[in-house]
Protein backbone atom coordinates (compact mmCIF):
# COMPACT_ATOMS: atom_id res chain seq x y z
CA UNK A 1 0.00 0.00 0.00
CA UNK A 2 1.77 3.52 -0.80
CA UNK A 3 1.91 6.06 2.08
CA UNK A 4 -0.23 8.88 3.22
CA UNK A 5 0.00 11.73 0.88
CA UNK A 6 0.78 14.58 3.17
CA UNK A 7 -2.14 16.60 1.38
CA UNK A 8 -4.83 15.35 -1.31
CA UNK A 9 -6.01 19.16 -2.40
CA UNK A 10 -3.10 21.50 -3.28
CA UNK A 11 -3.23 25.24 -2.71
CA UNK A 12 -5.71 25.73 -6.56
CA UNK A 13 -8.12 23.45 -5.56
CA UNK A 14 -7.04 20.10 -7.50
CA UNK A 15 -6.34 17.01 -6.06
CA UNK A 16 -3.91 14.59 -6.42
CA UNK A 17 -5.09 13.46 -9.94
CA UNK A 18 -5.71 16.78 -11.16
CA UNK A 19 -9.08 16.47 -10.74
CA UNK A 20 -11.26 19.43 -9.17
CA UNK A 21 -13.47 18.10 -6.04
CA UNK A 22 -16.58 17.82 -8.22
CA UNK A 23 -15.01 15.84 -10.87
CA UNK A 24 -15.67 12.61 -12.01
CA UNK A 25 -12.80 10.35 -13.54
CA UNK A 26 -13.34 9.33 -17.37
CA UNK A 27 -15.39 7.13 -18.10
CA UNK A 28 -15.05 4.22 -21.22
CA UNK A 29 -18.36 2.16 -22.28
CA UNK A 30 -17.66 -0.75 -24.78
CA UNK A 31 -21.35 -2.51 -25.48
CA UNK A 32 -21.72 -6.22 -26.44
CA UNK A 33 -18.25 -7.48 -26.00
CA UNK A 34 -19.13 -11.10 -24.92
CA UNK A 35 -20.67 -12.91 -27.22
CA UNK A 36 -22.30 -15.89 -25.06
CA UNK A 37 -23.87 -13.31 -22.81
CA UNK A 38 -27.65 -12.23 -23.41
CA UNK A 39 -26.13 -8.56 -23.14
CA UNK A 40 -22.74 -7.14 -21.76
CA UNK A 41 -20.66 -4.20 -21.09
CA UNK A 42 -16.43 -3.42 -20.99
CA UNK A 43 -16.30 -0.68 -18.82
CA UNK A 44 -13.09 1.68 -17.97
CA UNK A 45 -13.56 4.43 -15.14
CA UNK A 46 -9.93 6.02 -14.08
CA UNK A 47 -7.78 2.58 -13.48
CA UNK A 48 -10.92 0.73 -12.87
CA UNK A 49 -11.62 -2.28 -15.47
CA UNK A 50 -15.00 -4.15 -15.04
CA UNK A 51 -16.62 -6.45 -16.96
CA UNK A 52 -20.41 -7.09 -16.88
CA UNK A 53 -22.30 -10.27 -18.44
CA UNK A 54 -25.66 -10.47 -17.88
CA UNK A 55 -28.04 -13.87 -18.74
CA UNK A 56 -31.64 -13.97 -19.08
CA UNK A 57 -34.66 -13.90 -18.14
CA UNK A 58 -34.29 -17.71 -18.17
CA UNK A 59 -36.48 -20.30 -15.87
CA UNK A 60 -34.98 -20.38 -12.15
CA UNK A 61 -33.75 -23.83 -10.98
CA UNK A 62 -33.96 -25.36 -8.39
CA UNK A 63 -38.07 -24.58 -8.40
CA UNK A 64 -38.10 -24.01 -4.55
CA UNK A 65 -36.02 -20.91 -5.42
CA UNK A 66 -38.72 -19.62 -7.72
CA UNK A 67 -40.43 -16.68 -7.14
CA UNK A 68 -44.08 -17.14 -8.53
CA UNK A 69 -44.48 -13.68 -9.74
CA UNK A 70 -41.73 -12.06 -10.49
CA UNK A 71 -37.93 -13.25 -11.42
CA UNK A 72 -35.02 -12.88 -9.58
CA UNK A 73 -32.62 -10.87 -10.06
CA UNK A 74 -29.04 -12.90 -9.07
CA UNK A 75 -26.17 -10.14 -8.92
CA UNK A 76 -22.57 -11.36 -8.67
CA UNK A 77 -19.27 -9.12 -7.86
CA UNK A 78 -15.89 -10.64 -7.78
CA UNK A 79 -12.61 -9.02 -7.48
CA UNK A 80 -10.22 -10.93 -9.72
CA UNK A 81 -6.77 -12.55 -7.70
CA UNK A 82 -4.79 -10.10 -10.05
CA UNK A 83 -7.08 -6.59 -9.73
CA UNK A 84 -5.74 -5.91 -6.49
CA UNK A 85 -2.11 -4.62 -5.33
CA UNK A 86 -1.83 -7.85 -3.12
CA UNK A 87 -3.64 -10.85 -4.46
CA UNK A 88 -6.96 -11.57 -3.75
CA UNK A 89 -7.82 -15.02 -2.41
CA UNK A 90 -10.33 -16.67 -5.10
CA UNK A 91 -13.76 -17.02 -4.16
CA UNK A 92 -16.28 -15.55 -2.44
CA UNK A 93 -15.38 -13.47 0.83
CA UNK A 94 -17.69 -11.47 3.48
CA UNK A 95 -17.10 -8.11 1.12
CA UNK A 96 -18.51 -9.35 -1.76
CA UNK A 97 -21.15 -11.18 -0.59
CA UNK A 98 -22.50 -8.44 1.13
CA UNK A 99 -21.21 -6.26 -2.53
CA UNK A 100 -23.31 -8.67 -4.61
CA UNK A 101 -26.41 -8.25 -2.23
CA UNK A 102 -26.85 -4.55 -2.33
CA UNK A 103 -25.89 -4.14 -5.84
CA UNK A 104 -29.00 -6.72 -6.90
CA UNK A 105 -31.29 -4.38 -4.29
CA UNK A 106 -29.70 -1.72 -6.38
CA UNK A 107 -31.67 -2.38 -9.42
CA UNK A 108 -34.89 -4.33 -7.82
CA UNK A 109 -36.56 -1.14 -8.42
CA UNK A 110 -36.23 -0.93 -11.92
CA UNK A 111 -36.19 -4.01 -13.37
CA UNK A 112 -39.43 -4.93 -14.72
CA UNK A 113 -39.21 -8.49 -12.83
CA UNK A 114 -43.21 -8.82 -12.75
CA UNK A 115 -42.94 -9.74 -16.01
CA UNK A 116 -41.35 -12.66 -15.67
CA UNK A 117 -42.28 -14.99 -13.13
CA UNK A 118 -40.57 -17.75 -11.86
CA UNK A 119 -37.38 -16.96 -13.97
CA UNK A 120 -33.61 -15.51 -12.89
CA UNK A 121 -31.98 -12.51 -14.24
CA UNK A 122 -28.56 -13.29 -13.50
CA UNK A 123 -25.60 -10.52 -13.14
CA UNK A 124 -22.42 -11.56 -13.02
CA UNK A 125 -19.62 -8.61 -12.58
CA UNK A 126 -16.24 -9.18 -12.77
CA UNK A 127 -13.38 -6.52 -11.78
CA UNK A 128 -10.38 -6.42 -13.58
CA UNK A 129 -8.65 -3.70 -12.33
CA UNK A 130 -9.56 -2.49 -9.02
CA UNK A 131 -8.82 1.31 -7.91
CA UNK A 132 -11.42 2.22 -5.72
CA UNK A 133 -15.33 2.78 -6.51
CA UNK A 134 -15.32 -0.85 -8.21
CA UNK A 135 -18.82 -1.44 -6.70
CA UNK A 136 -20.14 1.69 -8.07
CA UNK A 137 -18.39 0.97 -11.36
CA UNK A 138 -19.36 -2.54 -11.40
CA UNK A 139 -23.35 -1.05 -11.09
CA UNK A 140 -22.66 1.18 -14.15
CA UNK A 141 -21.44 -1.58 -16.34
CA UNK A 142 -24.48 -4.18 -15.23
CA UNK A 143 -27.09 -1.15 -16.06
CA UNK A 144 -25.53 -0.99 -19.32
CA UNK A 145 -25.45 -5.19 -19.79
CA UNK A 146 -29.26 -5.55 -19.02
CA UNK A 147 -29.83 -2.99 -21.42
CA UNK A 148 -27.77 -5.13 -23.73
CA UNK A 149 -29.67 -8.01 -22.90
CA UNK A 150 -32.93 -6.00 -23.60
CA UNK A 151 -34.14 -6.70 -19.88
CA UNK A 152 -37.44 -3.93 -19.55
CA UNK A 153 -36.22 -1.60 -17.03
CA UNK A 154 -37.89 1.80 -15.91
CA UNK A 155 -34.57 3.62 -16.78
CA UNK A 156 -30.53 3.04 -15.72
CA UNK A 157 -29.35 2.87 -12.47
CA UNK A 158 -26.00 4.56 -12.22
CA UNK A 159 -23.46 5.14 -9.45
CA UNK A 160 -20.82 7.20 -7.64
CA UNK A 161 -19.28 7.22 -4.54
CA UNK A 162 -18.40 10.55 -2.78
CA UNK A 163 -16.27 11.06 0.32
CA UNK A 164 -14.11 13.74 2.65
CA UNK A 165 -11.05 14.27 2.50
CA UNK A 166 -8.45 16.90 3.88
CA UNK A 167 -11.78 18.17 5.27
CA UNK A 168 -13.25 18.59 2.13
CA UNK A 169 -15.91 16.73 -0.02
CA UNK A 170 -14.68 15.02 -3.03
CA UNK A 171 -16.62 13.26 -5.70
CA UNK A 172 -15.74 9.48 -6.95
CA UNK A 173 -12.78 8.43 -4.86
CA UNK A 174 -9.47 7.22 -6.32
CA UNK A 175 -7.63 4.56 -4.15
CA UNK A 176 -5.58 6.97 -2.16
CA UNK A 177 -8.66 8.86 -1.30
CA UNK A 178 -10.47 6.04 0.01
CA UNK A 179 -7.73 4.51 1.56
CA UNK A 180 -6.68 7.19 3.76
CA UNK A 181 -9.70 9.77 3.55
CA UNK A 182 -12.35 10.46 6.33
CA UNK A 183 -15.22 8.93 4.40
CA UNK A 184 -16.45 7.12 1.92
CA UNK A 185 -20.09 6.75 0.59
CA UNK A 186 -21.00 4.96 -2.27
CA UNK A 187 -24.55 5.65 -4.03
CA UNK A 188 -26.36 4.49 -6.46
CA UNK A 189 -29.80 6.35 -7.87
CA UNK A 190 -32.31 5.68 -10.52
CA UNK A 191 -32.28 8.66 -13.57
CA UNK A 192 -35.57 10.02 -11.14
CA UNK A 193 -32.70 10.40 -8.48
CA UNK A 194 -34.41 7.91 -6.52
CA UNK A 195 -31.69 6.36 -4.51
CA UNK A 196 -31.54 2.51 -4.33
CA UNK A 197 -28.01 1.61 -2.71
CA UNK A 198 -26.00 3.70 -0.48
CA UNK A 199 -23.09 2.63 2.24
CA UNK A 200 -21.26 4.36 4.35
CA UNK A 201 -17.30 4.35 5.46
CA UNK A 202 -16.44 6.96 8.31
CA UNK A 203 -18.12 9.85 10.11
CA UNK A 204 -19.94 13.04 8.26
CA UNK A 205 -21.89 15.61 9.86
CA UNK A 206 -25.61 16.37 8.86
CA UNK A 207 -24.04 19.09 6.60
CA UNK A 208 -21.40 17.68 5.05
CA UNK A 209 -23.99 14.44 4.23
CA UNK A 210 -26.66 16.56 2.63
CA UNK A 211 -24.14 18.07 0.69
CA UNK A 212 -22.73 15.35 -0.46
CA UNK A 213 -25.71 14.05 -1.39
CA UNK A 214 -25.88 16.52 -3.58
CA UNK A 215 -22.82 16.43 -4.76
CA UNK A 216 -23.19 12.65 -5.69
CA UNK A 217 -26.37 13.11 -7.49
CA UNK A 218 -25.04 15.87 -9.85
CA UNK A 219 -22.37 12.57 -10.20
CA UNK A 220 -24.73 10.12 -11.00
CA UNK A 221 -26.38 12.55 -13.71
CA UNK A 222 -23.21 12.93 -15.29
CA UNK A 223 -22.87 8.85 -15.90
CA UNK A 224 -26.14 8.34 -16.76
CA UNK A 225 -25.57 11.20 -19.67
CA UNK A 226 -22.13 8.94 -20.52
CA UNK A 227 -24.57 5.37 -20.10
CA UNK A 228 -27.25 7.03 -22.51
CA UNK A 229 -25.11 8.25 -24.98
CA UNK A 230 -23.14 4.78 -24.87
CA UNK A 231 -26.30 3.43 -25.86
CA UNK A 232 -27.40 6.00 -28.27
CA UNK A 233 -24.28 5.26 -30.20
CA UNK A 234 -24.66 1.60 -29.94
CA UNK A 235 -28.40 1.13 -30.79
CA UNK A 236 -28.94 4.44 -32.51
CA UNK A 237 -30.34 7.84 -31.02
CA UNK A 238 -33.62 6.99 -31.28
CA UNK A 239 -34.77 8.13 -27.31
CA UNK A 240 -35.61 4.33 -26.59
CA UNK A 241 -34.41 4.85 -23.61
CA UNK A 242 -35.62 7.74 -22.21
CA UNK A 243 -39.32 6.49 -21.24
CA UNK A 244 -42.13 9.02 -20.92
CA UNK A 245 -44.63 9.41 -18.39
CA UNK A 246 -46.89 7.85 -20.51
CA UNK A 247 -44.88 4.74 -20.77
CA UNK A 248 -44.29 4.66 -17.42
CA UNK A 249 -48.26 4.74 -17.05
CA UNK A 250 -48.48 1.97 -19.14
CA UNK A 251 -46.10 -0.01 -17.44
CA UNK A 252 -47.94 0.20 -14.67
CA UNK A 253 -51.20 -0.79 -15.87
CA UNK A 254 -49.64 -3.96 -17.63
CA UNK A 255 -47.95 -4.88 -13.71
CA UNK A 256 -51.39 -4.50 -11.98
CA UNK A 257 -52.95 -6.93 -14.40
CA UNK A 258 -49.99 -9.19 -13.87
CA UNK A 259 -51.32 -8.73 -10.01
CA UNK A 260 -54.61 -9.15 -10.44
CA UNK A 261 -54.21 -12.25 -12.76
CA UNK A 262 -51.85 -13.92 -9.79
CA UNK A 263 -55.21 -12.80 -7.39
CA UNK A 264 -57.59 -14.86 -9.59
CA UNK A 265 -58.20 -18.22 -8.33
CA UNK A 266 -58.77 -19.43 -11.48
CA UNK A 267 -55.92 -19.04 -12.43
CA UNK A 268 -54.23 -21.36 -9.23
CA UNK A 269 -53.00 -24.40 -11.66
CA UNK A 270 -51.10 -22.22 -14.04
CA UNK A 271 -48.00 -22.93 -13.09
CA UNK A 272 -46.10 -20.62 -15.63
CA UNK A 273 -43.24 -21.59 -18.15
CA UNK A 274 -41.29 -23.88 -16.10
CA UNK A 275 -43.22 -26.91 -17.02
CA UNK A 276 -40.56 -29.93 -16.25
CA UNK A 277 -40.44 -31.16 -20.35
CA UNK A 278 -38.98 -27.86 -20.95
CA UNK A 279 -35.84 -28.73 -18.70
CA UNK A 280 -32.82 -29.38 -20.97
CA UNK A 281 -31.41 -32.91 -19.53
CA UNK A 282 -28.18 -31.45 -18.96
CA UNK A 283 -29.37 -28.64 -17.08
CA UNK A 284 -31.50 -30.99 -15.04
CA UNK A 285 -28.43 -32.79 -14.15
CA UNK A 286 -26.61 -29.96 -12.68
CA UNK A 287 -29.92 -28.89 -11.17
CA UNK A 288 -29.74 -32.11 -9.33
CA UNK A 289 -26.29 -32.21 -8.47
CA UNK A 290 -26.58 -28.65 -6.84
CA UNK A 291 -29.75 -29.88 -5.10
CA UNK A 292 -27.53 -32.50 -3.78
CA UNK A 293 -24.56 -30.72 -2.46
CA UNK A 294 -26.64 -28.13 -1.18
CA UNK A 295 -24.46 -25.08 -3.51
CA UNK A 296 -27.20 -23.97 -5.94
CA UNK A 297 -26.01 -20.18 -4.75
CA UNK A 298 -23.70 -18.74 -7.58
CA UNK A 299 -22.83 -16.22 -4.68
O1 LIG B 1 -13.90 -0.61 -4.72
P1 LIG B 1 -14.86 -0.04 -3.73
O2 LIG B 1 -14.53 1.41 -3.41
O3 LIG B 1 -16.28 -0.23 -4.12
O4 LIG B 1 -14.70 -0.88 -2.41
P2 LIG B 1 -13.75 -0.68 -1.13
O5 LIG B 1 -13.98 -1.87 -0.26
O6 LIG B 1 -13.97 0.69 -0.56
O7 LIG B 1 -12.31 -0.80 -1.72
C1 LIG B 1 -11.59 0.31 -2.19
C2 LIG B 1 -10.41 -0.17 -3.00
O8 LIG B 1 -9.50 -0.85 -2.16
C3 LIG B 1 -10.74 -1.16 -4.09
O9 LIG B 1 -11.26 -0.57 -5.26
C4 LIG B 1 -9.40 -1.79 -4.32
O10 LIG B 1 -8.60 -0.96 -5.13
C5 LIG B 1 -8.83 -1.85 -2.90
N1 LIG B 1 -9.03 -3.17 -2.29
C6 LIG B 1 -7.95 -4.03 -2.22
O11 LIG B 1 -6.85 -3.65 -2.64
N2 LIG B 1 -8.10 -5.29 -1.69
C7 LIG B 1 -9.30 -5.70 -1.23
N3 LIG B 1 -9.43 -6.92 -0.71
C8 LIG B 1 -10.41 -4.86 -1.30
C9 LIG B 1 -10.25 -3.58 -1.84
Amino acid sequence: MSDKPDKFIDDNGLRLDGRRVDEIRPMKIDIGVLSRADGSCYLEWGKNKVLAAVYGPRTLHPRRKQIPDAALIRYRYNMASFSVEDRIRPGPSRRSVEISKVSAEAFEPVVLTKFYPNTVIDIFTEIIQADAGTRTAAINAASIALADAGIPMKGLVSACAVGKVDGQLVLDLNKDEDNFGAADLPVAMTQDGEITLIQMDGNLTQEEFKEAIEMVRAGCMEILEIQKKALYTKFGDDSSFDLTEEDLSDIQADEQLIDEDADNPANEDDEGIDEPEDIDPDEKKINEEEELDGESDEQ
